[in-house]
């Protein structure tokens, strides 16, 4: 089983007739008409609805539908199709997924999906719930990146794309031999956006952090054109940490630019344990 008990940290076990999840403490929890779980107890909630707001799910799910960042998610696949474990299914787990565009992604594209068991956590249940409605071979939680309740070293690959993470629930999580594919912005990622932002724009610093006792075993740059239509480019804000500096005459003169091309550019950075 790959869950464990948010509360006492016993391991789950799924209660057939109900479908639902119980501890040997007797914590329950409900499987949601969906197919996701809901770990995080209210208890260890900071807000009504921590994570993105349903507005922003939105806006991300618009874009990346759109295919605009699908040379990166084939990329994504590539990898990990040419990392497969000894033993299969291959159990990957995208840490802050979001409404899972990229686990859609990775069984949509693998040569092979049959040999990959997806998981996805994130806190915003809104976006879970969306996820776990389009994705039925995909299992998804609710619970933060803080303290992910699944068993120590279930994991055979760790899928981390702009989401925060603990270091040591990475470690815990993964297998000895796990891997961790980590996705960070390349140094010109969406420089034409920034360019209405900002007087002096700077190229993002291509290093990425990886945890304490990993060592990169592979990094690839993806770079490429994306033209947005004008929807596309105010969805593409609202995405990006830095749209809260763009007031309304910015965000108009980028809606109103004509034929705006902008630079998509990832790093692919892909680590193990020493
Ligand atoms: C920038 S989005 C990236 C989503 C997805 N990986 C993608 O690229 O489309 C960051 C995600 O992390 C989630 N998030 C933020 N804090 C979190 C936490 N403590 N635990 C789990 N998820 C968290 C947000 O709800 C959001 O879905
Ligand atoms: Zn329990």
């Amino acid at each position: 089983m790959p869950y464990i008990c948010p509360i006492c940290r016993h391991p789950l076990q799924q209660h057939l007739p109900s479908k639902g999840y119980y501890c040997t403490n007797k914590h329950h929890f409900d499987l949601a008409k969906e197919g996701y779980l809901n770990l995080l107890p209210a208890q260890h909630k900071k807000s009504k609805e921590p994570g993105d707001s349903r507005a922003m799910m939105r806006a991300r799910r618009n874009f990346l539908e759109a295919g605009f960042y699908q040379s990166m998610a084939e990329a994504l696949v590539k990898i990990i199709d040419s990392h497969k474990p000894p033993s299969l299914p291959m159990h990957i787990l995208d840490v802050g997924c979001g409404e899972g565009y990229y686990c859609r992604q990775l069984e949509a594209l693998s040569n092979h999906p049959e040999d990959l068991d997806l998981h996805g956590i994130d806190i915003a249940k809104n976006a879970i719930f969306a996820a776990a409605k389009k994705q039925l071979n995909a299992r998804f939680i609710v619970a933060s990146t803080k303290s992910m309740p699944y068993a120590d070293h279930y994991f055979d690959l760790l899928l981390r794309i702009y989401a925060p993470a603990n270091d040591q629930e990475i470690i815990r999580l993964l297998k000895p031999d796990g891997l961790l594919l980590v996705v960070t912005p390349g140094p010109r990622h969406l420089w034409q956006l920034k360019e209405f932002i900002y007087h002096d724009v700077k190229e993002h610093p291509a290093d990425v952090a990886l945890p304490e006792g990993f060592t990169q075993i592979d990094s690839q740059r993806v770079s490429y054109k994306i033209r947005p239509d004008q929807n596309q480019r105010m969805a593409l804000l609202q995405m990006t940490p830095f749209a809260w500096r763009a007031n309304a005459a910015i965000q108009n003169k980028i809606q109103r630019a004509n034929d705006l091309q902008i630079e998509a550019d990832f790093i692919l950075t892909l680590a193990k344990q020493l």
